[in-house]
């Protein structure tokens, strides 16, 4: 009766079904590396402090060394019956050389010791990502400078608002993008203490030299509290919370440019690498990996949930839950690393339209806030009646079915008799671009003066 009611891959029975949900080796088998290295760092420290003889560290130390080569090669077998990865190499240290291994784990439980890998993936995670921003700053970058002077419309309410540069638009991705880097350092200085030597939850009786296992593995200080060490996954979430932050950002930008691919507007073509042909419609040209960018942002999130609601209500201090934690990190960082390299790939590709920007730049009156200005300026009459004085001049356009460049002096003079022709110097996109010279401003003289900035800030080079 029991099989029947265990059923299906469980058949086996309960123990089936329990390795089966506690087994995390087939994902923690990511930390391989980070395992070996917090070992030998643990064993070092014990020797130094006459914890376990030289002998059997040396001897510990020649069996890592093995099983380092094993996991780089891919030979190292990791079985799911040893359940996590610590488990596998210790196990594994055992066959290899004997009792001495059974020393390593002196003063270190499974606690500290999973807490301290994954931190030190998780660190060179952010550094990972740090860098593929950066190449995609360095593509942003150098795309503003070709474009400091191709003009578009500028949106809000993705209505034309004003014109402005492409350069510029590009530019204010790469603020943002910076900012993502600066949560990610910001995080990974939180995250820099170690929690090795924590034992299972209250410390040890050994005497053990934290300070030198936490140098040792480039850490700045061990952790100052032996319960928080084991519990905390804070340095997770914050690297989560500044992964979905960076892929909002992604988003936006992908967003961006399917709505600048459509033909409708026609601002961009994708190269052919990150599009794709419909297989009924011969004239498309999907732009699928930006909306494939757009999209993943979803998975991100879906981590960053996942663990905020993994570590909600978790008493003090480490609970098996927490073994939920490295799935949702490892997917978020595949997911990132994927969608910046699309990204950068994307935005060195992609060929403006500059003639079809500067066109759309024009229409809908976007240059209405510079004939308002003008008039203000010019004719010393205040903002708001400006405002008023060019709202019927744009009426008068729009009954025309004109541009206001288009508009004649005449016209202009039945609503304001005091305009003069001077106010064509800058009813066009061009000239309203240029005009926008104040700190942070479009104009293109603005634009190649950041794109300067920009490289210095973020590049740490001035090419
Ligand atoms: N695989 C475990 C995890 O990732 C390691 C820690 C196990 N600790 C324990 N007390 N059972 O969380």
């Amino acid at each position: 009766m029991t099989s029947k009611m265990w059923g299906g891959r469980f058949a086996a029975g309960p123990s089936a079904i329990m390795e089966e949900i506690n087994t995390s080796v087939g994902f923690d088998q990511r930390l391989a590396k980070q395992d070996v290295r917090g070992s030998r760092a643990h064993c070092s420290m014990l020797v130094a402090q006459g914890i376990i003889s030289k002998a059997d560290g040396e001897a510990i130390q020649g069996g890592l060394t093995r099983i380092e080569k094993d996991i780089a090669s891919g030979a190292f077998v990791f079985k799911r019956s040893l359940e996590d990865v610590h488990m596998n190499i210790e196990s594994r240290l055992s066959d290899l050389i004997g009792e001495p291994a059974g020393r390593l784990h002196t003063a270190r439980s499974r606690n500290d010791q999973v807490a301290t890998d994954f931190r030190m993936w998780v660190r060179a995670a952010i550094d990972t990502v740090d860098d593929e921003i950066k190449k995609l700053q360095g593509a942003l970058i150098d795309k503003a400078e070709a474009e400091a002077g191709t003009i578009m419309p500028g949106f809000t309410h993705l209505q034309a608002a004003q014109p402005v540069t492409f350069g510029h638009h590009l530019l204010a991705y790469v603020e943002m993008f910076g900012r993502d880097r600066g949560r990610f350092a910001d995080a990974r200085k939180r995250l820099n203490e170690c929690p090795l030597g924590a034992g299972a939850i209250a410390g040890t009786s050994f005497p053990l030299d934290r300070h030198m296992s936490a140098a040792s593995l480039d850490f700045d200080r061990p952790m100052a509290n032996s319960m928080d060490a084991v519990s905390d996954r804070d340095f997770a979430i914050e690297f989560l919370a500044a992964a979905s932050i960076l892929s909002t950002h992604m988003s936006r930008f992908a967003e961006e440019m399917v709505i600048w691919a459509s033909a409708q507007f026609g601002f961009i073509k994708f190269s052919d690498a990150f599009s794709t042909g419909s297989s009924m419609m011969p004239q498309k040209r999907n732009p699928d990996a930006a909306e494939l960018v757009r999209a993943k942002a979803g998975r991100v999130f879906g981590s960053l949930f996942t663990l905020l609601t993994v570590m909600k209500g978790l008493p003090l201090t480490y609970s098996k839950d927490m073994q939920e934690d490295k799935e949702a990190v490892f997917a978020a960082f595949d997911t990132l690393e994927l969608c910046l390299a699309a990204m950068t790939g994307m935005v060195v590709d992609l060929k403006p339209q500059a003639a079809r920007m500067k066109a759309s730049a024009g229409a809908g009156f976007t240059t209405a806030t510079d004939l308002a200005d003008w008039v203000t300026r010019k004719l010393n009459v205040p903002f708001r009646e400006s405002h008023h004085v060019t709202g019927r001049i744009v009426k008068l356009a729009e009954s025309k079915g004109c541009d206001l460049s288009e508009l004649g002096l005449a016209d202009m003079q039945t609503v304001e008799p005091r305009i003069t022709a001077d106010v064509f110097n800058v009813l066009t996109a061009e000239a309203s671009a240029a005009s926008r010279d104040s700190f942070g401003g479009t104009a293109p003289a603005n634009v190649r003066a950041q794109v300067q900035s920009a490289r210095e800030r973020f590049l740490g080079n001035a090419k």
